[in-house]
């Protein structure tokens, strides 16, 4: 079995682009786990260098699989959003600032013909937000709802690919026409610029092409209204994002957290953001349980902050693929273990809407 040792040589023979270091030297391995024949860790960047992480991700999990021994490699790429919130100071609204109080009327547009409005948000990013939402959009559909999926990640939107939808939608009218993948309507701030932009957006900026997207995209019609709008909120819990949940008006939050306890302290900000803007927080998933990143941090957590516990999904290679091939497991495999688990978190969620 490989040990510590040897998984941290063949890590930092992996090289940082940034500063070309190996990443151990970078510094930029978290919560290394080494167990038996298994090991994981999150590799935590900037938001901006998300993209440019990607293919070292790749090669970090390329390296450990190839040690004599070694079975099962996890790895995260985890975006730190607070890191680059400096620059956004300067043109923040007064009520963004004023973190402390609760919310100010902001004025919220409802989109028409829309009847629940949910968010699915986490602390800190690549803890499995973007496959939540789609997966939780094709369960509330296999109920027989009429779902849209608006994927609001100004850092990086990821609803296109994990749907499979490209181009620009069209525009008619004032109104914007959204693709129709798999049953669910849906339209991503990664539409209205070049998809593969890991982007630094103002708040005001982000509220702006958000607000535009809820209420100029033909969700539904006044025959054919929409029955739930889920939103994949930008992770983090900074300036961004409470401009965004301030100005948007949602009938609940979701929020999505690994198990170990850096990403719950997240999960923790997260609640106390909807808490701010008075969105009830109706659920927390634990993804990514099993024997890497460990279980039931997020129900202890959720149980701490008595907001309910939905339940939790495992490490599983089907949901990385799904979203990969841009088909959610859910509709790829209706009747498998991770559909069944879909389908209990929308019940419950349908339940608290109201749906
Ligand atoms: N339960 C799981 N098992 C295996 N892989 C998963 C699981 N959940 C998510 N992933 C994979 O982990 C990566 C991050 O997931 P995802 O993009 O959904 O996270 P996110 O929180 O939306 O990230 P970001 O902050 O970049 O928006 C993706 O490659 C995804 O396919
Ligand atoms: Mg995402």
């Amino acid at each position: 079995m490989p040990d510590r040792e040897t998984v941290l040589a063949a890590l930092d023979a992996v090289l940082d682009p940034r500063t070309g270091q190996g990443l151990v030297a970078a510094g930029l391995i978290q919560g290394l786990v080494v167990a038996d024949d298994r090991a994981g860790f999150a590799l935590e960047v900037a938001a901006s260098d998300a993209a440019l992480y990607a293919p070292v991700r790749d090669a970090a999990e390329a390296a450990l699989k190839a040690l004599p021994g070694m079975a099962r490699v996890a790895v995260v790429l985890t975006a730190e959003t607070l890191k680059v919130s400096a620059p956004r100071r300067a043109s923040l609204s007064p009520q963004a600032v004023d973190q402390g109080r609760p919310k100010a009327p902001v004025a919220t547009a409802r989109p028409a013909h829309v009847r629940r409005v949910l968010a699915v948000a986490s602390g800190k990013g690549g803890v499995g937000k973007s496959t939540v939402a789609v997966n939780l959009a094709a369960a509330f559909a296999a109920r027989g709802l009429s779902v849209g999926v608006l994927d609001a990640d100004v850092y990086g939107p990821s609803i296109p690919t994990m749907l499979g939808v490209s181009g620009a939608p069209d525009y008619i009218d004032n109104q914007i026409t959204p693709h129709v993948a798999h049953g669910l309507k849906t339209m991503s701030v990664g539409l209205l610029t070049r998809a593969t932009d890991a982007m630094i957006w103002r708040g005001p900026m982000a509220s702006q092409a958000l607000t535009q997207m809820l209420t100029q995209t033909r969700w539904g019609t006044e025959d054919a209204p929409l029955d739930i709008l889920v939103v994949d909120l930008p992770p983090g819990t900074g300036d961004v994002q409470l401009t965004l949940v301030q100005k948007t008006p949602l009938d609940g939050a979701v929020i999505v957290s690994t198990p170990q306890e850096v990403a719950l302290a997240d999960a923790r900000r997260a609640h106390t953001l909807f808490q701010k803007v008075q969105t009830p927080t109706l659920g927390l998933i634990e993804n990514m349980t099993g024997p890497v990143f460990g279980r039931g941090g997020a129900e202890a957590e959720a149980g701490r902050l008595d907001i309910p516990y939905l339940g939790d999904l495992p490490l599983d290679a089907a949901l990385r693929e799904g979203g990969d091939a841009g088909v959610p497991v859910v509709v790829s495999d209706p009747d498998g273990d991770i559909a069944a688990r879909f389908a209990e978190f929308a019940e419950a969620l349908a339940k608290k809407l109201d749906l």
